[in-house]
């Protein structure tokens, strides 16, 4: 037997409802805060993630995805949405009409990591970015929308935040922290000698306890920041208690990807034993689209994982409503099957929703189907009612079986289903 790779789930007719929900959810939140949908390829250009300013990151550099196709360029299966959506913003010239643009999507991803609970080698995200607007309204819209999404299923993840500065700021503190760790270095993994050349800021986002140990007293990049950075962050923490989002600040939080630039957040659930994974996460990245080869352009947006929001929600206990089983299963034992094919049609045209026999099985073994898919109402035709113009209709839940006339089967549904 072929099984399904490593890392990757079915989503299967049982849970498909719990998807459709999530979907129907960020659309409606997509909605109230206007943000268009994009909806960019499963693979890229592999440079679009590996940019000659570098990315210091495990997902760029452990985790993607990467191969030749026929005509010999290198492609990367999409490791995250974002990269892709800046791409399409600039070659497509979004942002030469009028700004901000807000967008969302919601795609798979592909991460080569080692599979274990939480994390996935497909995975699919809702992404929100919006680009063009470097304001604290701005910042303050991009976690509200990510915490009205969480809402919705009522759950209200903390938010953790910090504030990796402008770009004086970052490399302000790449040198302080470069400083600190050095007397150290020669006993830290070997990841971290990497980190310490290429982006120190990674270095607090190493996951070995001892290299952790050795950062424990390292400064904060908080203590770091310049008087501009450190009054916007202020702002931002202000206006987050006055509308009520939970947050704290971790002055550790640098983000899994390297293009970030001043705030950051994630969304956790410290109760919840989620294998120690955010829900979600995003932030501030004012250099990306020009690092890509568009105009500058500030943007922030971030990604919420699905699965890891299902099995979240499965952890607290928290149902979604399935689908309502069909309103009709018709029931046939006839030979005339252009008249059952036009009844089951008719009402379906009329809105209802309606199965029916497809395996030419007896009346009592579709009764069992139409029992087992929890269908309504079951109406029966046989070759007796086809000739009385006449239909027999019974209410699975009460029992009652009726006969009436064919053309009033439509009201009778209307007033009882
Ligand atoms: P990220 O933090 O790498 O950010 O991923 C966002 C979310 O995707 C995570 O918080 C988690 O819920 C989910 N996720 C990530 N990796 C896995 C995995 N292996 N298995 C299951 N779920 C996973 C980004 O990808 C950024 N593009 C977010 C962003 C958008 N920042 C700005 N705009």
């Amino acid at each position: 037997m072929i099984n399904i790779p490593k890392g990757t789930k079915d989503i299967l007719p049982k849970d498909s409802y719990k998807w459709q929900i999530i979907r129907n959810v960020a659309n409606n939140i997509a909605d109230k805060y206007n943000l268009k949908e994009i909806s960019t390829p499963v693979f890229e250009s592999t440079e679009l993630f590996v940019r000659s300013d570098g990315d210091s990151s495990d997902i760029v550099n452990k985790e993607m995805y990467t191969f030749l196709d026929k005509g010999n360029r290198s492609i990367t299966l999409k490791p995250e949405g974002t990269a892709g959506v800046v791409r399409s913003y600039i070659e497509n010239g979004l942002g030469n009409e009028i700004l901000p643009v807000k967008l969302f999507y919601i795609t798979p991803c592909y991460r080569y990591e080692k599979p274990q609970a939480g994390r996935l080698r497909e995975h699919h995200q809702f992404g929100v970015e919006i680009f063009g607007a470097n304001s604290l309204a701005s910042d303050i819209e991009a976690i509200l929308i990510a915490y009205d999404f969480y809402k919705s299923f009522n759950i209200e993840p903390t938010v953790l935040i910090n504030f990796l500065g402008c770009d004086e700021c970052k490399q302000n503190y790449k040198k302080i922290l470069r400083e600190f760790v050095l007397p150290n270095l020669d006993n830290m993994c070997e990841d971290c000698h990497k980190r310490y050349e290429t982006n120190p800021l990674r270095l607090l986002d190493c996951k070995s306890t001892t290299c952790q140990n050795f950062l424990a007293k390292a400064p904060l990049i908080s203590e770091c920041l310049c008087e501009k950075c450190k009054s916007k962050f202020n702002d931002i923490t202000r206006m987050l208690t006055s509308i009520g989002i939970k947050y704290q600040i971790d002055p550790k939080l640098v983000r899994g990807l390297d293009y970030y630039t001043d705030l950051v957040f994630e969304f956790w659930d410290f109760d919840e034993n989620l294998g120690k994974n955010a829900l979600g996460g995003g932030g501030r990245y004012d250099k990306l689209v020009g690092s890509i080869g568009g105009k500058d352009t500030p943007v922030i947006g971030f990604g919420i994982g699905i699965e890891r929001l299902l099995t979240y929600l499965e952890n607290k206990n928290i149902h979604l409503k399935e689908k309502e089983p069909v309103d009709v299963y018709v029931a046939s034992n006839t030979e005339n099957e252009n008249y059952v094919i036009k009844f089951v049609k008719s009402l379906r045209d009329k809105g209802f929703r309606v199965d029916s026999d497809l395996m030419s099985r007896s009346i009592k073994s579709q009764f069992k189907y139409a029992d087992k898919i929890n269908a309504k109402f079951v109406i029966v035709i046989g070759d007796d009612e086809i000739n009385e113009n006449k239909i027999s209709i019974k209410n699975m839940r009460s029992s009652e079986q009726i006969k009436i006339w064919s053309n009033d089967v439509v009201e009778y549904l209307k007033q009882n289903v």
